[in-house]
């Protein structure tokens, strides 16, 4: 599908958005191995959060749709019949690998053209450690892995990469082992594993960048009530702070801080928002975001340390700098390079087309901000997060663009276009 877009007026209204990713895949996998049934509310329906949905039924876990709820039953899995397909899931495969390691059968997890060339040796290795037996292509690099479920042991790991996947791959496998995990991270990564397996009534510490999970943990399953995804608000933040005459507010979203960094880009920027509502639901912390529309934004620079907390986000930041005013200059993202696509290559290729002022990087970009864009042609790459900040781009692009295979917004955000329709944004869908 294209998608023709054009430069708009304003954005104005209220909006409420679908649940958070990472949430909804945990939700799932702590539901089914946790005792008695997990209700879920606003559970993201979006082709990764299904991925695992359809993983985990095929291991002979009991989940429904209930009322607009899921429900899932936890239980012990069964081996599956055939090859579990994450598709495009990096979460699905990652979480699940930890999971699979300790059960006694055989599983062989596989995904799509992208998955199949994202890097597993990052948690192989980790559950090698623990005494699993887990396969990949090419020398255990890439998927189909293959794992041979075992008897695990805890283990000290000091990760390599900041990676919330692998750190959570680590935590679900120890929940079956004998003994303690001790996980060091370099960089702080989001923590909604942690959380959620406090909130089922496991236990986990945290010192300083060091994470403690005790082996053989009973939990208890819950109701859980997932936020809007902060990803997802991302976007409208975005778009609300360079359209002109623009003023939204997007009720109840996640701001656990190991996903916010966001917010701290766009004020060093000079954008306009508030915070207003802040509760805790679920062990999460949520709330509501104002934005309003900024005259100027200001070119910023984002260090490796910041990173983790804006991985998804970088993408839309080359947009924010591109018509900033000033240098913006990310550097330390490498990990960029195996996300759905080398979203390094993939977001300065596309801007350009746009007339943006961008310099690729090895580990990042550096942008000259320009008065205007105007409109192209672009692609998405197939990447769900490039087509989205390219439609934000078009926003302020002269006239109109065309972004060649957006259909890909489905793998996180499915209402993505209705979203903006309900704020006055008009699109052409080509099929
Ligand atoms: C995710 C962690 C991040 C993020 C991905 C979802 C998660 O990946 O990019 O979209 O749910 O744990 P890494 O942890 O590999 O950086």
């Amino acid at each position: 599908m294209n998608v023709i877009s054009k430069k708009i007026e304003k954005l104005y209204g209220e909006i409420e958005l679908p649940g958070d990713k990472s949430i909804s895949h945990r939700s799932l996998l702590f539901g089914s191995i946790s005792e008695g049934f997990t209700t879920i509310y606003n559970f993201l329906k979006s082709e990764d959060t299904l991925a695992t949905f359809d993983c985990l039924k095929k291991l002979g876990v009991e989940i429904w749709e209930e009322n607009g709820k899921i429900v899932v039953k936890g239980c012990e899995y069964k081996e599956s019949e055939n090859i579990l397909d994450c598709k495009n899931s990096g979460t699905t495969i990652r979480l699940l690998s930890g999971i699979l390691s300790a059960k006694p059968f055989y599983s062989v997890l596989t995904g799509d053209n992208s998955l199949i060339k994202r890097p597993m040796d990052r948690i192989i290795k980790p559950i090698e450690m623990m005494g699993g037996e887990i396969y990949g292509r090419c020398e255990n690099k890439y998927p189909p892995l293959t794992i041979i479920g075992k008897k695990l042991k805890g283990i000290n790991f000091k990760m390599e990469v900041a990676s919330a996947q692998v750190k959570s791959c680590i935590i679900f496998a120890t929940l079956f082992a004998e003994g303690e995990t001790i996980i060091e991270e370099p960089y702080e990564t989001r923590d909604h594993t942690e959380r959620i397996l406090k909130y089922f009534e496991g236990y986990i510490e945290k010192e300083k960048n060091k994470i403690i999970v005790k082996g053989k943990q009973k939990l208890k399953g819950k109701e859980i009530f997932i936020p809007g995804d902060f990803s997802s608000a991302s976007y409208f933040i975005s778009a609300s702070s360079i359209v002109p005459n623009s003023s939204i507010i997007i009720k109840n979203v996640g701001l656990n801080p190991t996903r916010t960094g966001f917010l701290k880009i766009i004020e060093r920027m000079g954008g306009n928002f508030e915070i207003l509502n802040q509760k805790e639901i679920s062990g999460e912390p949520v709330g509501d975001i104002k934005v309003y529309y900024c005259e100027k934004l200001k070119g910023t620079e984002i260090f490796p340390e910041e990173v983790p907390n804006i991985i998804d986000e970088i993408p839309l930041i080359a947009v924010l700098g591109s018509i900033a005013e000033g240098k913006t200059i990310v550097k330390g993202a490498r990990e960029l390079r195996v996300k759905e696509s080398d979203r390094i290559k993939a977001i300065t290729t596309e801007l350009k087309k746009l007339g943006a002022k961008i310099e690729e990087k090895k580990d990042g970009f550096i942008i000259d901000g320009v008065k205007k864009l105007k409109g192209a042609k672009v692609n998405s790459w197939n990447d769900h997060r490039i087509a989205m900040s390219l439609v934000i781009a078009s926003f302020i692009a002269e006239g109109e663009t065309i972004i060649e295979n957006a259909e890909c917004v489905n793998i996180s955000f499915p209402e993505f276009f209705e979203k903006f329709e309900s704020l006055g944004v008009k699109f052409a869908f080509l099929t």
